[in-house]
């Protein structure tokens, strides 16, 4: 092994890089700021905060997120933590930018799945779990909000095996009931840590190691009930098990509150301690990249205008192989054109630095990527090609036209951009036509294009739902055939797949039932 390989797998194996994926309101975003906070990234909680609100100060396009006080974008954090470089990949929690969701994780090596104590498995935690078991990411549970009145963590236990048959194996275990929260027992060596609240938990919260004969005699009856269920547990052999952990099987399980700190740390830890490096990614022909192999990276996020006031576009690549130099010139695998790096930065929330370089796991953010698109790898030395990142199947349609015909150019350009960056996707008829189809996962993307088609673009548009519900991946035989059938309208998506569409499910449904040798797949990614 020369130095230079030595290097670079050393520094691979020092990164984490995760996504924390919850219901809105669970507390992704106040645990991301204690993340911050126990790792010293922060003096003080509350940063993340207001860094976002000056951001929003400063961006046109998120008076949307503002008004709405929810998160469209992502961002990416790194900060250090015990000798490891930790990647937080941000997703946003609303269902409607799921889509964008997935193409985050598509980028990570792990999940936290944050549940509310007294909520448990909700709507959004299952859609997102659905995507990280896709991919076999290995998931972290916190079950948060422990310092108010909730549910029996036992019954939380059941909920998560029976409704996303994920196995979780608790690591940490409550002493008190929830909202009577006095510490956590560790489960792998006993120790109960002992906290006391801050203030608005905006520092950390003093701990103490408390010994068990001690513990007895000053907790009573929860520290007895805490032992009683450890000793179940045990028996039930919900213990933590890495292997199938890291195949996607079981769930280590945490149990705190982010607001007050009690059980960050431990969380935090289980980063570094149990979720796994970068390792070799496949390329498409199912090899393995080696991590020490010259740079390789794939874009997995486009996105337009972050600083409005240089209209900019930024593409994040996810580091897959070798060391990633500022200034390299790299190849971009789809077009075979040469790519020069000049404009890297990181991205610590909103605010940008420049980095020098990075190594496997980490995420570069490439200034003015006008001609990268998602799923694009770029490769310096040895080429490769990564698996495209799929993209969801549309659930929802919309038609859209430009409301003054001089703008017709801006509306095309403008859909263009939206189109690659994945804020919708654009179906268009083939034999050409004024009014092209949104696809979406939610209503709320169909608003934010409209919104950025006219303040960026600067072209008006009006939108009308189009009647769709259902939709199929089809080929150029069928979509003859299915051309002259009424209910249904072929379109073609931008990287060339035929879907049709369907006004009615039943529709659908006779169709397939009457003409079996039709090509009408249900997976359209
Ligand atoms: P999200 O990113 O998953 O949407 O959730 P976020 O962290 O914003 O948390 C949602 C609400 O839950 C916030 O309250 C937050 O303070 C609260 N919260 C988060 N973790 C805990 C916890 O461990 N215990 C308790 N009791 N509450 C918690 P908010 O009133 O909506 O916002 P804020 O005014 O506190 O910022």
């Amino acid at each position: 092994m020369d130095d230079t390989t030595r290097h670079v797998a050393g520094e691979a194996a020092r990164r984490r890089t995760f996504a924390i994926i919850s219901h809105p309101d669970a507390g992704k975003t106040t645990l991301t700021e204690k993340f911050l906070l126990y790792s010293g990234a922060v003096a003080e909680a509350g940063a993340v905060k207001a860094r976002g609100a000056r951001r929003r100060a400063r961006s046109d396009w998120m008076e949307m997120e503002q008004e709405r006080g929810i998160s469209i974008t992502s961002t990416v954090l790194q900060f250090s933590y015990r000798g490891h470089v930790l990647n937080l990949l941000d997703t946003p929690g609303h269902r409607d930018f799921s889509e964008d969701t997935y193409r985050v994780l598509a980028a990570a090596d792990a999940a936290i799945m944050v549940l509310d104590v007294a909520k448990g498995i909700e709507e959004q935690t299952r859609r997102l779990f659905e995507v990280c078991r896709a991919r076999d990411l290995p998931i972290v549970t916190f079950v948060n909000k422990y310092d108010r009145p909730g549910r029996d963590p036992l019954e939380l236990l059941d909920e998560i095996e029976e409704q996303i048959s994920l196995r979780p194996t608790p690591v940490t275990w409550p002493v008190g009931d929830p909202g009577d929260f006095r510490g956590v027992v560790d489960r792998r060596d006993g120790a109960f840590v002992r906290y006391t609240r801050t203030v608005g938990g905006l520092t950390e919260a003093p701990e103490e190691l408390v010994e068990p004969s001690r513990a007895a005699a000053e907790e009573g009856r929860a520290w007895t009930q805490a032992l009683e269920t450890c000793a179940l547990l045990d028996e039930v052999g919900a213990t933590l098990d890495v292997p199938s952990f890291r195949s996607g099987a079981t769930s280590p399980l945490f149990v705190g509150s982010a607001l007050t700190n009690f059980g960050v740390r431990h969380v935090l830890d289980a980063v570094v301690d149990l979720s796994p490096p970068p390792s070799p990614r496949l390329d498409d022909a199912g090899a393995p990249r080696s991590l020490a192999a010259g740079f390789s990276g794939q874009v997995f996020k486009i996105q337009a205008n972050m600083d409005p006031a240089h209209r900019d576009r930024v593409a994040f690549v996810r580091v897959c192989s070798g060391r990633f130099e500022r200034g390299m010139t790299v190849v971009q695998g789809s077009t075979g054109r040469l790519f020069a790096t000049k404009y890297a930065t990181s991205v610590l929330a909103a605010e940008r630095s420049t980095i020098d370089e990075a190594f496997p796991g980490d995420v570069v953010g490439l200034v003015n990527a006008g001609d990268l698109r998602i799923g694009d790898t770029l490769y310096d030395g040895g080429p490769v090609a990564y698996p495209r990142i799929a993209s969801f199947s549309p659930e929802l349609f919309a038609s859209v036209r430009a409301r003054s015909t001089s703008r017709y150019k801006q509306f095309r350009r403008g859909l263009d951009a939206l189109d690659e960056e994945g804020v919708v996707q654009v179906l268009s008829d083939p034999d050409g036509d004024l009014t092209p189809v949104l696809g979406a996962v939610g209503q709320m993307q169909f608003e934010v294009a409209a919104h950025r088609l006219a303040h960026e673009f600067g072209a008006e548009v009006d939108l009308s739902p189009a009647p769709y519900r259902a939709v199929r991946r089809t080929d150029e035989a069928t979509a003859k055939l299915l051309r002259t059938s009424p209910g249904s309208r072929v379109l073609v998506r931008r990287d060339g797949t035929l879907l049709a569409l369907f006004e009615s499910e039943h529709w659908l449904a006779r169709l397939e039932l009457d003409n079996p040798s039709w090509c009408l797949e249900r997976s359209v990614v």
